[in-house]
């Protein structure tokens, strides 16, 4: 069995979209969903779906205590779903290429610190981009730096929002990131 951690600090659709995925899986275990945001509309996600949560503050996680209860856990694999706050090396280095982000724009472009969310598909529309899309990365000690291990596009409309930029970004983020989870995971858990 392998055991995933998500981390997210809001609302949490990609959360519950990849806890359903593997809701009957066999091999597949999702044994945490964490915020450091004890408003995160997450957590109301987590508790319909019981998933056991976990609620951080920021020292607990510069200081390692995150780390242990990961540990404590037994966690194989951490996956980062709307999770805002940047990883700490430690944690970095403890699960080796076995933390994954997803970003809602094609990285190397409208990424970095700062750039989530609506802010993303914002600086997107003002740029004028005819595309934009998925990014799931590994994470390293910088904010979406880490190698790219899947992406997808969509197209920008003239007529799009942040909103409606957001949605058909989204439905891409629901349908790929359980499947690279699911594939990324052979060979790395137990
Ligand atoms: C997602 O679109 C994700 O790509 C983005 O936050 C959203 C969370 O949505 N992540 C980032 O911007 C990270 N830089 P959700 O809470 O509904 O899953």
């Amino acid at each position: 069995m392998c055991n995933i951690a998500i981390f997210a600090s809001g609302s949490g659709s990609n959360a519950e979209n990849i806890a359903k995925y593997f809701m009957q899986s066999p091999k597949v275990n999702i044994a945490l969903i964490a915020t450091e945001n004890p408003n995160a509309y997450v957590l109301e996600r987590a508790k319909r779906l019981q998933i056991p949560t976990y609620q951080f503050s920021m020292e607990d996680l510069k200081k390692g205590s995150v780390l242990l209860k990961l540990i404590e856990m037994k966690i194989d694999f951490i996956v980062l779903a709307g999770f805002l706050k940047m990883v700490p090396s430690e944690m970095v280095q403890h699960f080796n290429n076995r933390i994954i982000n997803i970003h809602p724009a094609l990285l190397p472009k409208y990424g970095g610190k700062g750039m989530y969310g609506d802010r993303v598909h914002k600086a997107v529309i003002a740029a004028g981009e005819k595309e934009s899309g998925i990014t799931i990365h590994y994470v390293n000690e910088h904010y979406d730096e880490g190698d790219v291990i899947f992406q997808a596009s969509c197209e920008v409309l003239p007529t799009d929002t942040p909103e409606t930029l957001a949605q058909r970004v989204h439905r891409l983020e629901w349908e790929y990131y359980p499947k690279v989870i699911e594939h990324l995971i052979q060979g790395k858990c137990g």
